[in-house]
Formats: C-alpha cells, structure tokens, sequence
C-alpha cells in the first residue's frame, strides 16, 4: 500500500508508556501509520493542525486541556479528522459528553487491539470520506448508512408513524417495532424511535441495548447532521431498522422537551423515508410533540372496555390536536373471537372503521419479546405476522395518498 493511502493516526495521552505500547502495536498493521504522539490536549491540537492526521487516538484526562475540549477544539480546525476516545472511564455521561464533542467513536482501556484497529480503520474510511467532500470530490457515505442494510436518503422527505394507544400493555410497543420490521421489508430505510421516554423499552424488542440513545441528539436538536445521526443509531443486524432507544434511566427522560423530539424525529425524517415512533400510554408534552411532528397516527387499542373507552376519548380529542380523521389508522390488538367485542361493534361506537384486527398470539408474540427479536422475522406466515403486514400496506397506501404537509425538502 502507498503511503498516500494509509491511515494516518496521532496519539495524544499523557502517559508516555501509553503512547509507546499503541505506537507499538499499531507497526503491526501496514495500514496504519502513526504520525506523531503528544502528550497533552493543547500539544495534540497543535500537531493536528500541524501534521492533518486521518485520526486521532485521544485520552481523555490530562494535565492541561482535557480530552473532550481537545476534540471539540481538533474537530473545528481539521474538520476531516476523526477521534477515538480511549479512556479508563466506562462511564456513559463520558461517552456522550465525548459524542457530543464530536468524537467518533469510544474505547476503554485497557485498550484490545483488534478492536482498536478496527475503530481506527472505521474512523479513517470516514476521514477519508470527509476529505473528499470538502474538496468537492464525490459525495461519499451519508453517517455509517450502509451498516445494518438500509440506505438512506439524503436530501429527500420521509414520513413519521406515531404508535399510541392512551392505554399501558395493550402492545403499541409490540405493534412499533414489528411495523418497522414490515416497512423496512416492504423496501426503504426505516428508523425506530423510542417516544417513551421514561420507561421505553423499544430497543429490547430487538435486543439491541446499545450504548448511544435519543439524549446523544437532542442536546442539539437544532444544529443535528446526518453524520451524527448515523453514528447515534444503532443499526440492526436481523431485521435492518434503525433505532433510536430511550435513555438508559427514567430521570433522564425530564431533560428532553417536546421541541426536541420533535426536531429530532423531522430531522430523521430526512434521512429515513419511514421513521416509526413508539409512544407512552400519556398524553403528555412529548406524545403531542411526536404527534405533531406525525404524518400517520396508528391508534392502538384492545378488547378491553377501560381501553376501548380512552381510544373512544381521545379521538374525541383528535380534531382539536389538528390530526384529521384520514390520517388515523385503528388498530384492535390482541384479538380474541371468543370474546364479545368485535371490530363492527367498536366501528358502530367509534364511528370509525377499525382499519386492521390483530390477533392475540401468546405462543408467537410474548417468547418473540423475551428473545428480543420482532416476532414478524420468524411469524410472518401467521394470522399475526399477516395482520402486521397488511398494517404496513395500509400505512403505505395511506402515506401515498396524503399530499404531504411536512417540513420542507432539506
Ligand atoms: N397480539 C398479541 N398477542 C399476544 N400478546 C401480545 C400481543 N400484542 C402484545 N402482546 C403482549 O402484551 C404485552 C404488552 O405489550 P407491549 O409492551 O407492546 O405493550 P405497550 O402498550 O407498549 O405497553 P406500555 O404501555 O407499557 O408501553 C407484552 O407481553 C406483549 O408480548
Ligand atoms: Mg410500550
């Protein structure tokens, strides 16, 4: 390999034992080429501006400028350059704190070195990205979007799906991520983002407890790009949707406002033709702000009188919260014809058609959920698996149909 073509990688630690073992272990890759060491956060900026390296190995305690502000200060000066955290802290307000400075990527040590090779070859093909952007060459990969399968759309509009059903347990969260399961197999990227803020638990239907969630973006709700996005989702393998998972702690829920997520779920829409929101059971600020930012509400409910009778309330609600009757879809979840109710009785008491009817399935949908795989991967020959597939059609149909009122083209 030329060496025009290696990864050019600083090292910044103030250990100089640290910096000699990386140096080290690095020789071994051919592609790789360590341009400098320094040992402070200051020292690291100067060289970068210096020596313009792809990526730089970055501690984050040091005597001077910490790690953190030095990628703040690297990512301005050389905007193509790429840092990979290396910290003894597991911490995750570091890691977010490290995200938000822009950082690539985040390892702890004591530092493995497969991995530390392949975070460095992952943060120099971005490196290599960005340089070609700012100097006009090619367009290159929008924020890792080729992981995980779905291809995104830069620069078109997508649509946002609301689940929500004023009611706990009656599958909205079930119902969420196996549509997105169903839009993304229909074609398209698809995006799942956790409206539940305080309990959601979205990403462990698809086994996904990833170490990024919706607080890495909403800080900047205002001020997000597509890299950031992309590197904030966690892309999942078995069934291609990306997710945006809730804050690991309930408490963290409270530093989120409405705005946010609304801003947050129009900019997704930018990027994903489908993004899919799950939602709490209130009716509370963030609910009407996804419900806001929405194209689709997929209004959820079940046989049960108590949830039948707050579906019946809310769309009583519904015209005054400015979302159009054409724009609901019903869904009565959990289906069981041994019971009295049926969708012509709540179609006769809602005024409404009940656009889809999904069976109860306790075999197929409850150890799909405790596996933490949507049950629509392995069930989509069942009544149930059907029932989410013709959700999705209708969703699609539906969003064909509607002259969209959304956020303008980016
Ligand atoms: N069609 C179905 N057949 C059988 N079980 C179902 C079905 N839909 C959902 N369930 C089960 O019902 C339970 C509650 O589902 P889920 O978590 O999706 O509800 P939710 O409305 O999101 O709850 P919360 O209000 O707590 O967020 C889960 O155990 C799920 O497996
Ligand atoms: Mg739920």
């Amino acid at each position: 390999m030329a060496t025009e073509d290696k990864i050019r990688v600083l090292i910044v630690d103030d250990v100089a034992e640290t910096r000699e073992n990386i140096r080290k272990l690095l020789q071994f890759d051919a592609n790789i080429e360590v341009v400098g060491a320094s040992r402070t956060g200051a020292e690291g900026l100067e060289l970068s501006i210096e020596t313009q390296p792809d990526v730089v190995l970055m501690d984050i305690n040091m005597p001077d400028m910490d790690g953190i502000s030095a990628t703040e200060a690297i990512r301005k000066k050389v905007p193509f350059t790429q840092i990979v955290i290396l910290s003894v802290q597991g911490d995750s307000n570091y890691m977010r704190r490290a995200m938000l400075a822009g950082a690539r990527d985040f390892l702890t040590k004591p530092i493995d070195i497969d991995e530390l090779t392949a975070a460095i070859h992952r943060a120099g093909r971005v490196a290599r990205t960005e340089k070609e952007k700012l100097s006009g060459v090619g367009l290159g990969e929008v924020g890792g979007g080729a992981a995980g399968g779905g291809q995104l759309i830069p620069g078109d509009q997508g649509y946002v799906i609301t689940v929500f059903g004023p009611k706990g347990g009656i599958g909205k969260t079930t119902i969420a991520a196996n549509l997105a399961v169903a839009l993304r197999q229909q074609g398209g990227a698809v995006a799942a983002v956790d409206g539940n803020l305080q309990f959601g638990d979205l990403s462990f239907f698809f086994n996904e407890q990833g170490r990024t969630n919706i607080t890495d973006l909403t800080p900047r709700a205002d001020e997000l790009d597509r890299e950031v996005v992309g590197e904030v989702m966690i892309k999942n393998e078995a069934s291609g949707v990306h997710i945006l998972p809730a804050p690991m702690r309930p408490e963290y829920a409270d530093t989120v406002a409405g705005s946010e997520l609304g801003a947050v779920l129009r900019f997704l829409s930018r990027m994903y033709p489908r993004v899919v929101v799950d939602s709490s059971a209130l009716l509370n600020e963030l609910t009407l702000a996804a419900l806001d930012a929405s194209d689709l509400l997929v209004l959820v409910f079940t046989q049960d009188i108590p949830s039948i009778k707050n579906a019946r309330l809310f769309l009583g609600l519904t015209e005054d919260l400015g979302i159009p009757s054409e724009q609901i879809l019903l869904v009565m979840n959990s289906y069981d014809k041994r019971r009295s109710i049926t969708p012509e009785r709540v179609r006769d008491n809602f005024k409404k058609e009940v656009d889809v009817v999904i069976p109860l399935d306790e075999k197929l949908v409850v150890p799909a959920m405790d596996r933490g795989e949507p049950f629509l991967l392995r069930g989509a020959n069942t009544p149930t698996g059907r029932a989410i597939n013709e959700l999705a059609e209708k969703v699609n149909v539906k969003l064909k149909a509607m002259v969209h009122s959304g956020v303008e083209t980016a």
